[in-house]
């Protein structure tokens, strides 16, 4: 691309303004001063103004999909199952899941090329809220439930406090809400069968006050620039 346009990219001024640091004699390319604004550059090449380096600020990608059972969140699967990957259309960057959804659990993903986010988003550290509609057979005990709120042990450690909320019984089977600020794997399929209960249908609803509505199984839209910034801010 030209070089002002470059430079603009770097988010040093518009342009314009950009063509005045050139005509100035104030960059170089790969070392070699550049006063022409026909000069040309690309990615590979190191461009510096007043000695110093200038890179152009990326955009990233921020995706929220509605993930279907039946795909796996890695880029590639060992025993070739279909990855929510397959789903974007349209792919020129990287961008990879926040976290995962199991094979079977469907609902809310994030999507992203931004590394910096998704690490946060992640880390143990962090405790956005995950929100997840999970339905088991038959009727559970108030005091089982009591329990899975308190915190069971999972692989030798205890899950943090929870909340569950049992919201409806119908054809035989409880639908409970259930919102934990961890992320450990299939924490909350895992959380149920600690009291003999298996999980027959799992969605995420919600990560933090991020809603998934609107999207259908599959579908997926780029996040708005608030939602980004709420969840920079997380
Ligand atoms: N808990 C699970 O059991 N599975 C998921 O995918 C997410 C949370």
């Amino acid at each position: 691309m030209r070089i002002n346009k470059y430079l603009a990219e770097c988010g040093l001024a518009s342009r314009r303004k950009c063509e005045a640091f050139v005509t100035e004699g104030r960059v170089k390319v790969n070392g070699k001063l550049v006063t022409s604004l026909a000069t040309e550059v690309d990615s590979r090449d190191t461009v510096t103004v007043d000695g110093e380096k200038v890179q152009p600020i990326k955009k990233h990608v921020y995706l929220i999909m509605n993930k279907p059972k039946g795909y796996v969140c890695t880029a590639s699967d060992e025993f070739g199952r279909k990855t929510v990957l397959d789903l974007i259309k349209d792919k020129k960057e990287r961008i990879f899941p926040v976290g995962r959804l199991d094979y079977d659990t469907e609902g809310l993903l994030l999507l992203t090329t931004d590394g910096d986010l998704a690490n946060r988003l992640t880390h143990p550290r962090n405790e956005i809220t995950k929100t997840y509609s999970a339905k088991v057979e038959g009727e559970v005990d108030e005091e089982l439930i009591e329990r899975l709120r308190g915190g069971v042990i999972l692989d030798g450690v205890k899950t943090k406090k929870c909340k569950i909320k049992l919201v409806e019984f119908k054809d035989g089977l409880s639908r409970f809400e259930v919102v934990i600020s961890e992320g450990r794997n299939r924490q909350v399929r895992r959380m149920f069968e600690s009291i003999n209960k298996e999980v027959v249908f799992l969605k995420r609803v919600a990560i933090g006050d991020l809603k998934l509505s609107g999207l259908n199984r599959g579908e997926y839209r780029a996040l708005t620039p608030e939602e980004v910034n709420y969840l920079k801010l997380v």
